[in-house]
């Protein structure tokens, strides 16, 4: 925890109560108000938690006014260009990139728990066909703890490094066996000689009828898109992921509370969300109607991949995104999508309107991914699941942050109560 240099004093009712200050690394000072409500009687008052650090982290760094992400102190358009996903797995949960030994132990480790309980696809048919991946996700991370009854002790510092090391390694068999549930195609074993996307593509793509050879440049893109999803501070799902915890619940059923967040369309679902748009939008002159409708206060209509709780600036993952679209579409010889059109003309037109410019709405993360991955073959309904398997070490690394950190307490917010005060009960044949 930082040392405090400096005060706030806030003047309540006559007195004056002195709030330490904390200054970070970068960003923002934070203000303690940890006694206040012991020292003046009063909570603050902050729903959604704008204002709100909720803990102290060391792990990521966003300034949303530049559009700079740093994990571990890394930009994250460095890390896309020069690293590979699980090397910043290994950056996330340790601190450090790691030596080329470092490297390859973790990568075996990885490697060596991507299989499933071989139950556990009992658990999958429990689930109808039509099931959307996410709520298949939802239930089989959460049932992880039925399984590895190992690595549930979160008081033991080695349980708590092979569960992160086994939800890590298991999410894209978990999401490429929710995939082939939903198509009515027989599961796919992982294959430990492939790096981990190609790993993941092969289970998603390949049946056993022919042989599947993995496309290199879909490997690299799917790479890509696990690394610009991986960690993102404080955002909706990590602290769902921390609250759980904060109980002492176990690693996996905090990571399911975590992807169940991630579903909402304004979380990790607006991937699918912003490709349906996309698409039901369709052609470039109907694009003036729907920033019509996304500015109209009496429509509920958002534009979806737009606006960001902390960037007021581009989010950086979306131009590597962006780009990436472009690389991914040429390479295999996609000319003319009309999805891409449509998205690279919806955010002219967008960026040119005074609405979006003035309230700082710039496209997101999701605003691309969603043409990367339709183009891979990826039905919108798994957009969502590989934003959770990306995530995944994001919300292990935050958490084993969290259980290691002495200062931990369970979460329990306050409230403005603005209900009724005490009043008598009424029986029922006087009401
Ligand atoms: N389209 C139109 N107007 C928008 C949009 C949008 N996409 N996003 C925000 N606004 C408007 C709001 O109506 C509001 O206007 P007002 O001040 O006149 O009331 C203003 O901009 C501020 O919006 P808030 O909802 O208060 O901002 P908040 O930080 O709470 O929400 C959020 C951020 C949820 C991401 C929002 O921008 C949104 O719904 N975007 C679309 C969904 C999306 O793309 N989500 C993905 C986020 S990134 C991720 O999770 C990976």
């Amino acid at each position: 925890m930082a040392e405090s240099t400096k005060n706030a004093t806030l003047q309540l009712d006559g007195k004056s109560f002195d709030l330490p200050i904390f200054s970070p690394t970068v960003g923002p000072d934070v203000i303690d108000i940890r006694k206040l409500y012991a020292n003046a009687g009063v909570f603050t008052y902050d729903p959604g938690f704008t204002s709100t650090a909720a803990c102290d982290s060391t792990i990521t760094f966003i300034d949303g006014d530049k559009g700079e992400l740093l994990h571990r102190g890394y930009p994250i358009d460095q890390l896309a260009e020069k690293s590979h996903y699980l090397e910043v797995c290994y950056l996330l949960l340790y601190g450090d990139l790691p030596s080329a030994q470092a490297l390859e132990d973790f990568e075996n480790r990885v490697t060596n728990h991507t299989m499933l309980h071989e139950q556990m696809q009992y658990f999958f048919r429990g689930f109808r066909r039509d099931a959307h991946p996410m709520a298949i996700m939802v239930g089989v991370v959460g049932a992880m703890s039925a399984f590895y009854h190992d690595s549930t002790d979160i008081t033991d510092a080695w349980q708590r490094e092979v569960a992160s090391i086994r939800l890590i390694a298991k999410m894209p068999t978990i999401a490429a066996w929710a995939y082939k549930y939903h198509t009515g195609q027989p599961f796919v074993y992982p294959r430990n000689d492939l790096d981990y996307a190609s790993n993941f593509l092969r289970m998603c793509f390949s049946v056993p009828a022919e042989e599947y050879e993995v496309n290199p440049i879909l490997s690299r893109a799917m790479d890509r898109i696990f690394t610009l999803h991986a960690d993102h501070e404080q955002n909706a799902s990590t602290s769902t992921v921390r609250l759980a915890s904060s109980s002492g619940a176990n690693p996996f059923a905090c990571i399911a509370a975590g992807v169940a967040c991630l579903w909402g369309p304004a979380h990790g679902g607006a991937n699918q969300a912003c490709l349906e748009m996309l698409r039901e939008i369709g052609t470039p002159d109907r694009i003036p109607e729907f920033i019509d409708r996304a500015k109209d206060k009496n429509d509920p209509f958002r534009l979806m991949g737009f606006g960001h709780r902390v960037y007021k600036n581009f989010d950086p993952r979306a131009k590597v995104m962006k780009q990436s679209a472009d690389e991914v579409l040429d390479l295999l010889g996609i000319e003319n999508n009309p999805t891409l059109q449509v998205a690279k003309e919806l955010e002219v037109a967008a960026l040119a309107d005074p609405y979006f410019t003035e309230k700082k709405l710039f496209p997101n993360v999701d605003f691309y991914s969603g043409i990367i991955l339709e183009a891979m073959g990826f039905p919108t309904s798994m957009f969502t699941p590989i934003f959770a398997l990306s995530r995944t070490v994001g919300w292990v690394s935050q958490w084993k942050e969290m259980i290691g950190d002495p200062q931990n307490k369970i979460g329990r917010p306050r409230q403005l109560y603005l209900g009724s005060t005490a009043r008598d009960y009424t029986d029922i044949e006087k009401r």
